[in-house]
């Protein structure tokens, strides 16, 4: 027995191992030096060491000459001491990874060392190119660092290339790690489902792993929102303290990992989920993974959130900061059930009421199997003449008739079992063999990693735009996530599924922005279910939630407001009760609430009485006159709906000559406590503001209409007269 235990017995079907030859690859040294990839107020330090490994140093304010870091190191030994700027499992690193690949020998150790880097700059964009290496299995990494000068913002990807002859798989491959160094890390995210949208939780990291992931494949902002925030050192402060803020820009399944370890360090890791995407990478072929936007301020989370917004105008929002008309969408006031007569009389009421955009929901189409529910017809995308005889071009006409734009909705990515494009195409469904293909909202999913789907998909927004040359707005919606994944296109290749799905919906923007730039888009996913910086460079805007109740809107345009700029954030007057959440609440207020985003309205206008009507007029009309500051201003919030019983923010224009702020009571408790005092920020304290209250037929203010110091209205305060919960202000500031 005790020969029998020492004796190596061969797995059944293992080969004897080969003989190893122990000779080892030699890396070449580099000189060591410091690279700094710079914005205007934020510096991300790394360095090579000698060894040409590259490491992170810093990232957040400037601290001077960058080459005073040379050398720097974070104590222990110096080699392994400070933390890889891009870490690959294998070699002597044990924590979180950032690429993990499967060599075809089966070893899986990557080591990646410097080769060169450089930077290009173009417009106020500062491009750093690093160049990494592993000479063992040839493979290659760029870290891409886009540095936005102005907005503070660093966008980081890498692209992984497969140098070597035989394929690799990649396990893990993010797109950027970052590294933060403080005593403690409060973590912001965003957390939520369907009409519960970008709810924010808060929580202090402790040792080990915290990770926010989706694996829902699309509607990847249901669960959680792929961005944070992270408060260094203090307790969540709108004004003051660090705080670095990423947002990853990919709309399928991601993952964002947060670790600190022994050292107290806190490394990042964020990119494409690998969940069931061990990703094939041919021989030569490269992989670019996609941006984590990252900025990074002293002046607490409302600085980070206005970096964001300044880049997102820009960059990050197709048309980003141009103004949105503001609309009648046909959902909630009609649904299914309308004629062309129904939508002429909506467009009537638009328009009498000094809207600017009629949009048209679902359910105008579908003939052999009509959309008259949200049973049938997602596929068949020809007008249902027997609801409107007259065709699209007619409605559309008519809206532009009365001097409004005209928007409709499609949902291309989806099919009806109850279709004539699932019988004719069952290949195109997502699935997996021999498997129930599950519904959700009756309906099933289109395998956008197929070209012909995706060319299908692309065929229905040019379809449906042809179909009148007077439609100006598309709403592109998408009401389920992914379930039995699978692609029957791509055979055996499983693996590539999650991400050549997300990649295949990608190449379908780009091709209808390419042949569409002006058509106005609303990212629509039941609601907020795709609000991420991945689909947003498409997109003007984004569908918030279908909650609508302006008490539930408040925290969800709160938790949005951290993150995404107000210029994209569509919000909508509704009727009351509320067809979410039966609560009941005044017009005003719901207005109020609507008004610090794009406004929309979504009922049936005949539903108002005579006074409702002369309420919105005058408040679409007030809102006309400041919007510009809601699309183009600096948001600063001054209170938050999660601390106590008032909400307030408020849209400075660049120049802190004209502002707009809003107030909301959320919570009333006595009567017999004074005003709460509002602290504004974002004025010129030197400066005397006029302040005109919009949408009120009595001021609660009662300084309403007078002027006053900056420095009185911020530091002295502000303090409108709330009596009753769900009561709001909106207030105008015009310096003299
Ligand atoms: C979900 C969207 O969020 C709603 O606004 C509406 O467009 C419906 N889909 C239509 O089915």
């Amino acid at each position: 027995m005790a020969a029998l235990l020492g004796a190596i017995i061969p797995a059944q079907g293992r080969k004897t191992p080969k003989k190893i030859s122990r000779e080892t690859v030699t890396v070449p040294s580099v000189t060591p030096q410091v690279i700094a990839v710079k914005t205007s107020h934020t510096q991300l330090i790394l360095q090579v060491d000698g060894r040409g490994t590259l490491q992170t140093l810093h990232y957040g304010a400037p601290a001077g000459d960058p080459s005073q870091f040379m050398d720097f190191h974070f104590g222990g030994n110096h080699n392994f001491g400070a933390p890889t700027a891009y870490p690959a499992a294998g070699g002597t690193f044990n924590g979180q990874e950032a690429l993990h690949v499967l060599y075809p020998d089966g070893s899986q150790n990557t080591e990646l060392y410097y080769l060169g880097h450089e930077s290009a700059a173009q417009g106020g964009v500062i491009t750093t190119t690093i160049h990494l290496k592993d000479y063992v299995t040839g493979l290659e990494v760029d870290l891409v660092y886009e540095a936005h000068q102005v907005e503070d913002v660093i966008l980081m990807h890498s692209v992984i290339r497969n140098a070597g002859k035989k394929p690799v798989q990649l396990r893990n491959f993010a797109s950027s790690s970052l590294n933060l160094v403080a005593d403690n890390y409060l973590l912001t995210h965003f957390h939520g489902g369907w009409a519960t949208e970008m709810q924010m939780e808060q929580t202090l990291l402790t040792h080990d792993t915290k990770v926010l992931e989706s694996r829902r494949g699309t509607q990847n902002t249901q669960g959680n929102n792929p961005s944070f925030l992270l408060t260094l050192d203090r307790n969540f402060s709108e004004t003051s303290g660090e705080v670095v803020a990423g947002a990853l820009a990919w709309s399928g399944n991601f993952r964002i990992s947060f670790e600190i370890d022994q050292s107290d360090r806190l490394n990042i890791v964020s990119g494409i989920s690998p969940f069931a995407s061990s990703y094939p990478l041919a021989a030569g072929d490269s992989f670019t993974t996609p941006d984590m936007v990252y900025t990074w301020s002293n002046e607490g989370a409302g600085g980070v959130s206005r970096n964001l917004h300044r880049w997102a105008r820009s960059y990050g929002v197709w048309n980003g900061g141009n103004v949105n008309p503001t609309l009648l969408n046909s959902w909630e006031g009609a649904y299914f059930s309308f004629t062309t007569e129904t939508l002429l009389r909506m467009i009537d009421d638009a328009a009498e009421m000094g809207l600017e955009m009629f949009v048209l929901d679902d359910g105008w189409f579908g003939l052999e199997h009509p959309r008259n529910d949200d049973k049938a017809g997602l596929g068949d995308w020809e007008v249902n003449i027997n609801k409107i005889p007259e065709g699209i071009d007619f409605v559309a006409s008519y809206a532009h008739s009365k001097g409004l734009k005209f928007g409709i909705w499609i949902e291309s990515e989806m099919v009806n079992p109850d279709s004539n494009l699932a019988q004719e195409h069952p290949d195109w469904i997502v699935q997996s063999p021999g498997r129930e293909i599950y519904q959700s909202r009756n309906q099933w999913i289109l395998d956008l990693s197929n070209p012909a789907v995706q060319d299908f998909v692309f065929g229905v927004f040019d379809r449906t735009v042809s179909l009148s040359p007077n439609i100006d707005y598309i709403k592109w919606d998408s009401n389920r996530r992914i379930m039995s994944f699978g692609s029957p296109y791509l055979g055996q290749e499983q693996d590539r599924f999650f991400v050549e799905y997300m990649q295949g919906l990608y190449k379908v923007f780009a091709r209808v922005r390419e042949k569409y730039p002006d058509i106005a888009i609303q990212c629509c996913s039941a609601g907020g279910s795709r609000v991420d910086y991945g689909s947003l460079r498409w997109f003007n805007e984004f569908w918030t939630s279908d909650n609508t109740d302006a008490i539930s809107r408040v925290r969800i345009q709160y938790g949005t407001s951290l993150i995404y700029p107000a210029c994209a954030m569509a919000s909508h007057v509704s009727a009351v009760p509320n067809h979410q959440t039966n609560n009941v609440t005044s017009l005003k207020f719901r207005f109020d609430v609507a008004c610090a985003g794009r406004l929309g309205m979504e009922l049936q206008p005949k539903s108002l009485s005579a006074e409702e009507r002369a309420m919105a007029d005058r408040c679409i009309k007030s809102y006309k006159g400041y919007r510009d500051l809601v699309f183009n201003g600096d948001l600063y919030r001054i209170s938050s709906p999660y601390d106590g019983d008032y909400y307030s923010l408020m849209y400075v224009s660049e120049d802190r000559r004209r502002a707009v702020l809003f107030c909301y009571c959320m919570r009333f408790q006595n009567h017999s406590i004074g005003s709460h005092v509002f602290r504004l920020q974002g004025l010129d304290p030197s400066l005397r503001y006029k302040i005109t209250e919009q949408n009120a037929d009595k001021s609660c203010w009662w300084g309403n209409g007078q002027t006053f110091e900056g420095a009185f209205l911020c530091e002295g305060g502000f303090n409108p007269c709330f009596r009753e919960a769900n009561t709001s202000a909106i207030f105008v500031l015009e310096s003299l």
